[in-house]
Parts: C-alpha cells; sequence; structure tokens
C-alpha cells in the first residue's frame, strides 16, 4: 500500500504525561483512505489531525453503519516501539464490517497503516506503567444517502490518544452494577461486532450504573437476563474455586483480544480456565460458599481491571475484601510486561515497528 503524507507545520505542544486519563489529547497526524464501490481502497494517506467535513446526509450518521478497532502503542525499555498482536484486531475488523456490510479491508493494509500512523508520531508514545499510546481506527459510511442500504463509499481512518488508565481507580478494583433493566445484545444481533450501535444501546445503564456510584455495568443475556456476559468495556472473568471462567462466546459477547491472551496466559501457567455460560445466580452462589475468590475484567482500554463489588437488586457481592486478588495481579504484571517488552515474548505477540 502506497502512503502519502503530508506532514503538520504546527506541531501541538505535548501535554503532560504524568496524569493522563483516557481518550481527550490527540496527536499530530491522522492516517485517512476512501473506499469507493468498483474501485476499492485507495488514496492512503496521512494528514495533520483535523476535522472532517461531511454532507449532513452522510449515512454513518443516520443508520450507524460504522465501525472502530482499538490497540496500543508502547515504547519498550530500549526505545522500539511495539503494537500488540495487530493482526488480531485487523481480522476482528473484518469480522465485524461482514456483519454490518462494509467491505473487506486487507490485514496487511491495516497493519501497514498503523504501522505507518504510530512511527510518524512516535514521540507521543508515553512512558510509564499504565500509559500508551492508544490507537483508534474506525470505518465510517460516506455515501449523502437517506435510503436505508449499505453504502457504497466508505473511509477508513486512524486517530491516536496518548492514555493513562481507563477508570480512574487505575488497578485498584471497580465496582460493577448488574443490569436487569437493559440488555446490551441479543442472539442474531450485533453484540460480537466492534460497531457504535453496541455502545449506543448501553449508555442509558452505564450512566445510570454511574450515577448510582458504580464504575460499569455487567451484562446479563438479552433473552433469560441470567446468564453473565460482558462489562461495558471488557471481557469478564472469575476465578472460582482455584479454577478461572470466562462467559462464552455466545454470538452477543465481544471477543476481546485480551480475553484471548489472559486464556492462553492462564494455559501455559498450568491453571484451569473455561468459557462456560455462568448464571449471575451461580455467582451469587459461590459467592455465598466462599468460592468466589477473585474477578476482573479485561480490555485493550482497561487492560486488567479487578472487580472489587458486584451489586445485583438488593444483593452486594464483595469480591476479595474488594482488593486485588494475588492472580489478577500476576496477569496485570505479565501481560503488561509483555506488552511494553520488559520481559521476553514467548509467544511472538509484539510487532515491532
Ligand atoms: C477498547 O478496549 O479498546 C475499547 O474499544 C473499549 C472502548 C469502548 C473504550
Amino acid at each position: 500500500m502506497n502512503i502519502q503524507v503530508k506532514r503538520t507545520e504546527n506541531l501541538k505542544e505535548k501535554p503532560s504525561m504524568d496524569h493522563l486519563g483516557f481518550g481527550n489529547i490527540f496527536t499530530d497526524h491522522m492516517f485517512i483512505m476512501d473506499y469507493t464501490e468498483g474501485n476499492g481502497w485507495h488514496d492512503a494517506r496521512i494528514i495533520p489531525y483535523q476535522p472532517l467535513s461531511l454532507d449532513p446526509a452522510t449515512m454513518v450518521f443516520h443508520y450507524g453503519q460504522e465501525m472502530f478497532e482499538g490497540l496500543k502503542a508502547y515504547k519498550n525499555p530500549q526505545g522500539d516501539i511495539l503494537l500488540f498482536r495487530p493482526e488480531k484486531n485487523a481480522e476482528r475488523l473484518n469480522i465485524t464490517n461482514n456483519r454490518i456490510c462494509m467491505p473487506e479491508l486487507p490485514v496487511e493494509d491495516f497493519i501497514d497503516a498503523v504501522k505507518a500512523i504510530v512511527d510518524i508520531d512516535k514521540d507521543w508514545i508515553p512512558e510509564g506503567v499504565g500509559n500508551a499510546l492508544y490507537i483508534r481506527p474506525f470505518i465510517i459510511a460516506t455515501d449523502p444517502f437517506l435510503g436505508v442500504r449499505p453504502s457504497l463509499t466508505y473511509k477508513f481512518m486512524i486517530i491516536l490518544s496518548p492514555v493513562g488508565p481507563y477508570y480512574k481507580e487505575g488497578i485498584n478494583p471497580v465496582k460493577i452494577w448488574v443490569e436487569q433493566e437493559y440488555v446490551r445484545a441479543v442472539p442474531g444481533g450485533i453484540g460480537f461486532a466492534k460497531t457504535g450501535g453496541n455502545y449506543a444501546a448501553s449508555i442509558k445503564a452505564q450512566a445510570n450504573a454511574k450515577s448510582r456510584g458504580y464504575a460499569q455495568v455487567l451484562w446479563l443475556d438479552g433473552i433469560e437476563r441470567k446468564y453473565i456476559e460482558e462489562v461495558g468495556t471488557m471481557n469478564v472473568f472469575f476465578k472460582i474455586d482455584g479454577r478461572v471462567i470466562t462467559p462464552s462466546l455466545t454470538g452477543s459477547i465481544l471477543e476481546g483480544v485480551t480475553r484471548n491472551t489472559v486464556i492462553e496466559l492462564l494455559k501455559t501457567w498450568g491453571i484451569s480456565v473455561s468459557e462456560e455460560r455462568i448464571s449471575i445466580d451461580e455467582l451469587i452462589e459461590y459467592s455465598r460458599q466462599g468460592l468466589l475468590e477473585e474477578a476482573f475484567g479485561t480490555g485493550t482500554a482497561a487492560v486488567i481491571s479487578p472487580v472489587g463489588e458486584f451489586r445485583y437488586k438488593d444483593q452486594v457481592i464483595v469480591v476479595h475484601d474488594g482488593i486485588i486478588g494475588e492472580l489478577s495481579q500476576r496477569i496485570y504484571d505479565e501481560l503488561t510486561s509483555i506488552q511494553m517488552g520488559k520481559i521476553e515474548d514467548k509467544f511472538g505477540w509484539t510487532v515491532k515497528i
């Protein structure tokens, strides 16, 4: 793929990288590439970070035909730039695109585009544990048209944001509200796809949870409101009586790259890990019996986020006395050390730019 580069003449002043939040600072450049039916993907370019000018009838504004991905770049102690399993994001992008009728993007083009934009803005990669350069690739439908059908034109873009922890709690446990009123996804829907509609569907419950003092919601399945699916921006894991369980992928759960990574890590450590349907009632019962040892969420943005408390109806389930468990800490340490190139990557997960 040939990428034209137009560098900015006005480099932004970099903010202090000490207390980065999540997703409110953007770098100097962006990647953009167009798709036109019959012509495929074309005109890959890197340009100064700037607003878009779009017709008000642009389809993405009306019917939400869009997708996004999330991955991170890190600097290792030698100063090399590392990506973590970018091919997984490229593969998931195409799974999403297939579901919402958007054109496929070759895996190599995705990776080349990510490498090129990160390389140009590499001075924005923050150092420090828990910090990274968050990479947000996304595709929008751009036909100016009000009928409902797949668009014939699209834009694929990548923007970059230096970030710290997603939750203000950092690696400290978060409190989670188990949602009963709203559902995020249903079988046959788009729950497994990384598309904005899933997040739009989640905002109301998320806002309600926040106003009650909870960081996120735990979603139950859309049919029986019984089986545990995922947490707002993370997949979820439980350590129960020595073994680890995460909900199986039923079609309404996002297949997280970190979820897959944690499963692989646990297997190599010889810790029993299984993907199973687990109901909220079973979880409460395990907790009552003293068998619920740890709970944590996994995600690119959230990394590993221990859960200290679940609230379900009028029941409060406290996990590991509200403090991080040993296994959650071990996974966090190992994962972040591999991602930041501090220990050997025996799995071949990191990709040097
Ligand atoms: C990620 O973890 O990369 C995500 O896409 C979650 C996002 C909604 C913050």
